[in-house]
């Protein structure tokens, strides 16, 4: 794994979104895998800055979103589609058509991870995957078990990850849905690139295990030690167990 180590949420954001940036540039029509959650929000509000205008052409880019929660109605706020219209899609030229995101109130859910699926693979693949990490190590909804899942499927999350979204839900984490749809762990590997980013003292001890510790289906983000293009991007306080 290349790590990357920055001062502070600031510049990482700022260091990531000039990379998905030039990747567009040098490929208009790159596939974009994309997260939510707090870490990424200075990415997106780079990415919004810097495209403004139309300084960027986003118009065949297209994203596949990691995760999504089950059982929301579709006009929900709190659904990470609004999440993502709000924070990057809205406010840069992306077709709508390009945007692939896994339906949580569809009515048969394994047919609509299986649909995400053959999109993802009838796009060519996902040529560059950004990542948060939860402080239990999850990725996307991979929660820490005894046994992940390959593919795109239906998740329950634990209260560890409720209480991480409760900010998005009126701050109760007995507001936030216990079942979502994610990514699953041969999903994020198959990304040709990936790039992790984790900010802040309370992903520390995640941080250490992914890359310092065994790999293990205990902290799902570990195994993206087998990947051979990954890139973690952390900030000082999310840093501060790495050795060296
Ligand atoms: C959430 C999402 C993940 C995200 C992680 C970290 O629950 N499902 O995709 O990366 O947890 O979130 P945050 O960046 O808010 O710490």
């Amino acid at each position: 794994m290349n790590i990357e180590r920055f001062e502070d949420d600031e510049l990482l954001s700022a260091a990531l979104a000039t990379r998905v940036l030039e990747s567009i540039v040098a490929r208009p029509t790159l596939v974009l895998g994309l997260p939510t959650g707090r870490t990424p929000l200075g990415l997106y509000r780079e990415l919004r800055e810097r495209s403004g205008g139309n300084l960027i052409d986003w118009s065949q880019v297209r994203t596949f979103n990691l995760d999504e929660f089950a059982g929301l109605d579709p006009a929900s706020p709190n659904r990470y589609r609004a999440f993502m219209q709000a924070e990057l899609f809205d406010h840069v030229s992306i077709d709508p058509a390009n945007i692939g995101f896994l339906n949580g109130s569809a009515p048969d859910l394994k047919t609509e991870c299986r649909r995400y699926e053959d999109a993802i693979d009838q796009a060519g693949g996902i040529d560059l995957q950004i990542l948060g990490i939860g402080a239990n190590g999850h990725i996307g909804f991979n929660e820490p078990a005894d046994g992940l899942c390959s593919h795109t499927h239906v998740a329950e999350l634990e209260t560890e990850s409720r209480e991480a979204n409760a900010q998005w839900f009126g701050g109760d984490w007995r507001n936030v849905p216990e079942r979502a749809l994610s990514m699953g762990m041969a999903t994020i590997l198959n990304a040709r690139k990936i790039i992790l980013i984790a900010t802040g003292a309370e992903k520390a001890d995640a941080v250490h295990g992914m890359i310092e510790g065994l790999i293990s289906t205990r902290l799902p983000a570990s195994i993206l030690q087998v990947h051979p293009r990954v890139t973690v991007m952390v900030d000082r306080g999310a840093s501060q167990r790495l050795s060296g």
